[in-house]
């Protein structure tokens, strides 16, 4: 069996009915990404074929194939968490009023902030394109297993690039060290994974991502005709999208909750090894296709949620990765690796009664990233 997969006896059914008590939803975050250049939702997308093929009544795609104007949905929360950070950081509090994204850009260039982050391509990109919205410098590290070509796509985008001679996790710390270091305190770290639980930023992060799920609310009523989604497919690098896809469904009244159901590659699988010690456990990545997701870490705030808030795990090899990406591609869906390992845990999930997929069953998979070029390897040979 090429996939593995962990039902998580640590799931802890939310009431079906009343929302935990979760801080209720950031109203401004969809009209902020609405006042940047070039928002429209993301389609959602209905794929009979892969419906019948699964024997479920809808399989619905969420398409992040192209987010405000990057092949990937990071920037959802990249925008977000740097607008709220240098909006504490300048004093530009809120006040009821969003505050434009042009006085913030007269008073971060006025301040002369450099905006650091560390990534494993898209995240990094992300907040290099806002620091291009917003004039300001941008130091994005990267571990030196990064291709070439993601590469040259953040330094496109204006920033400095800053190749760390260690893998994702070691990156994230060097990172959180050069922003503090930089001159006069002038660093912001935009960070979308954790180090602490009282990280402010990773929870901008998070809450930036709630336009996808406020819209993905919006399509599944217009398509099905119905409220109802028994699973949503995740995938998970640092888990800040799965920990805001469990806090969506947990504060959102509705019968019956979704299954969330997370996927990683088996060289990254942090929150599989987490799940099954019963504490947060870092593992040592190898190389995988799905770029996005090689962390070896979780994210302190997201596994306190994934832990009680997931239903199972999977662990996708890159070689079935890579059929999923085919197939979505098939179906008109312009996927890359990280957006069709959510189609890659479908395909290897039967029809069993743990979780529950049937006839019946409303499957939302999170494509979260578009079409690129990789190379498949295998971790069991010598690298060339
Ligand atoms: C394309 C893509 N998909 C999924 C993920 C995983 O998201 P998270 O790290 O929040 O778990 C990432 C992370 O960078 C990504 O770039």
């Amino acid at each position: 069996m090429p996939s593995s997969i962990f039902i998580n006896q640590l799931y802890r059914p939310p009431s079906s009915s009343s929302p935990e008590t979760l801080p209720s939803p950031n109203t401004g975050v969809r009209a902020f990404h609405q006042s940047l250049p070039g928002y429209k939702p993301s389609p959602l997308v209905s794929v009979p074929a892969i419906a019948a093929r699964q024997g479920i009544r809808w399989c619905l795609v969420k398409d992040e194939t192209e987010r405000l104007g990057l092949p990937a949905f990071k920037i959802l929360g990249a925008s977000w968490a740097t607008y709220r950070a240098l909006g504490e950081r300048l004093g530009l509090r809120e006040n009821g009023d969003v505050v434009s994204l042009q006085r913030l850009a007269e008073a971060a260039k006025a301040e002369g902030v450099v905006l650091f982050a560390a990534t494993d391509g898209n995240h990094g990109r992300a907040v290099a394109r806002m620091a291009g919205y917003l004039g300001v410098g941008a130091r994005i590290y990267v571990p030196s297993l990064l291709d070439e070509e993601a590469i040259s796509k953040i330094r496109g985008e204006g920033a400095e690039v800053v190749v760390y001679d260690g893998d994702y996790d070691q990156t994230v710390l060097a990172t959180k060290v050069a922003a503090e270091n930089h001159a006069e305190g002038k660093g912001v770290l935009i960070s979308d994974t954790a180090l602490t639980v009282d990280d402010e930023t990773a929870n901008w992060i998070v809450e930036g991502y709630q336009t996808m799920f406020d819209e993905m609310e919006e399509q599944v009523l217009e398509i099905t005709g119905t409220r109802t989604i028994t699973h949503v497919v995740t995938p998970v690098g640092v888990g800040s999208l799965t920990q805001a896809v469990v806090t969506h469904f947990q504060r959102t009244p509705r019968s019956p909750k979704p299954m969330v159901i997370a996927v990683e590659p088996k060289s990254a699988a942090c929150l599989k090894a987490s799940l099954e010690a019963g504490e947060m456990t870092s593992v040592k990545t190898e190389y995988t296709i799905c770029t996005g997701m090689c962390c070896g870490t979780l994210s302190a705030i997201g596994w306190p949620m994934l832990k009680s808030g997931i239903s199972a795990a999977v662990a996708v090899e890159d070689s079935d990765v890579d059929t999923a990406t085919k197939n979505l591609q098939s179906c008109g869906i312009n996927a890359g690796p990280c957006g069709a390992a959510s189609l890659a845990a479908l395909e290897s999930l039967s029809s069993g009664e743990e979780l529950a997929l049937g006839p019946q069953s409303v499957v939302v998979l999170l494509c979260t990233e578009g079409r690129r070029g990789y190379e498949m390897r295998s971790n069991s040979q010598p690298e060339p």
